[in-house]
C-alpha cells in the first residue's frame, strides 16, 4: 500500500514481543513504548526538510545541513498515545506537542472527542499523530479528521500494532497521510481488541484497571 510503512526491523519486532507479554510490568512497558516510538520516528522523519547553515569548525568555516525551522508537532491521541511522545521528542526536542482526547465507547466502539488542542500554526507543521493501537481505525480516522478541520496538512500517523481492518480503513479514508506501523496483527475480536495484540495499551502504560 502506498504511504504505508510496516517496520520489519528486528529491534522493533523484539521490543513489540516484550510488550505483548502479559507479565511485562508498567515500568518496562512504558520504557519500551518510548523506545519503539523513537526507532519508528527515526524512519518516519527521514523527509524532514534541511537547510544549509554556516558553522565554524575548529579547522574552517563550512556550510552544513540542519533541520529547517522548528515546525514539527507531535499529537498523541489520549491516553495511550502519550506513551510514545517522549520517544519522538528525544529525536526532535524542539517539537511542539498537541493533544487529542478520544475514548472508545465500550459498546459501540465509536470514538468520542473530549479534548483538542493543537499548536499554531498547525497548517505549516509536519504533524506526527501517535497512538500505539490502530484497532477498528475509528479513533485514528477521527483524530486525522480533527487535525485536517483545524488546517493540518502534512500528517503522519504512527502506531505500534495495527489490525488489518483498521489499517485499511485509515488508509482508505485518508490516503494522503503517511502511516507507520510496527506490526500488523491477525484480526479484531468481538470486543474490537487486536489479536494477539497486547491488551489495553492505555491501562498497561498507566497501570490502571
Ligand atoms: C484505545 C487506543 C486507541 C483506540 C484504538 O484507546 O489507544 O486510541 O483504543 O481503537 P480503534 O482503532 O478501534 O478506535 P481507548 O479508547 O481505550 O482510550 P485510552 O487510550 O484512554 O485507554
Ligand atoms: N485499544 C487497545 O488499547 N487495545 C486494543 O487491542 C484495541 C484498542
Amino acid at each position: 500500500m502506498e504511504n504505508v510503512t510496516v517496520f520489519d526491523h528486528p529491534l522493533i519486532q523484539h521490543k513489540i514481543s516484550i510488550l505483548r507479554d502479559k507479565n511485562t510490568g508498567t515500568n518496562e512497558f512504558r520504557a519500551l513504548t518510548e523506545e519503539i516510538a523513537m526507532l519508528m520516528g527515526y524512519e518516519a522523519l527521514r523527509d524532514l526538510p534541511l537547510q544549509e547553515v554556516k558553522v565554524e569548525t575548529p579547522i574552517e568555516t563550512c556550510m552544513t545541513p540542519m533541520i529547517a525551522g522548528k515546525k514539527l508537532a507531535v499529537v498523541p491521541i489520549l491516553r495511550a498515545g502519550l506513551g510514545m511522545v517522549n520517544g519522538i521528542l528525544a529525536l526532535v526536542p524542539s517539537a511542539k506537542v498537541g493533544h487529542i482526547g478520544l475514548y472508545r465507547d465500550e459498546v459501540t466502539h465509536e470514538p468520542h472527542e473530549y479534548y483538542c488542542k493543537l499548536p499554531d500554526p498547525i497548517e505549516l507543521r509536519t504533524i506526527v499523530v501517535t497512538d500505539p493501537m490502530l484497532a477498528t481505525g475509528g479513533s485514528a480516522v477521527a483524530a486525522v479528521d480533527f487535525i485536517k478541520q483545524h488546517g493540518g496538512k502534512k500528517i503522519k500517523f504512527m502506531s505500534i500494532i495495527a489490525a488489518p481492518e483498521g489499517l485499511e480503513r485509515l488508509h482508505k479514508t485518508h490516503p494522503d497521510i503517511q502511516i507507520y506501523v510496527g506490526h500488523v496483527d491477525r484480526c479484531l475480536n468481538e470486543n474490537a481488541y487486536i489479536c494477539p495484540g497486547l491488551g489495553d495499551a492505555g491501562d498497561r502504560i498507566f497501570g490502571t484497571k
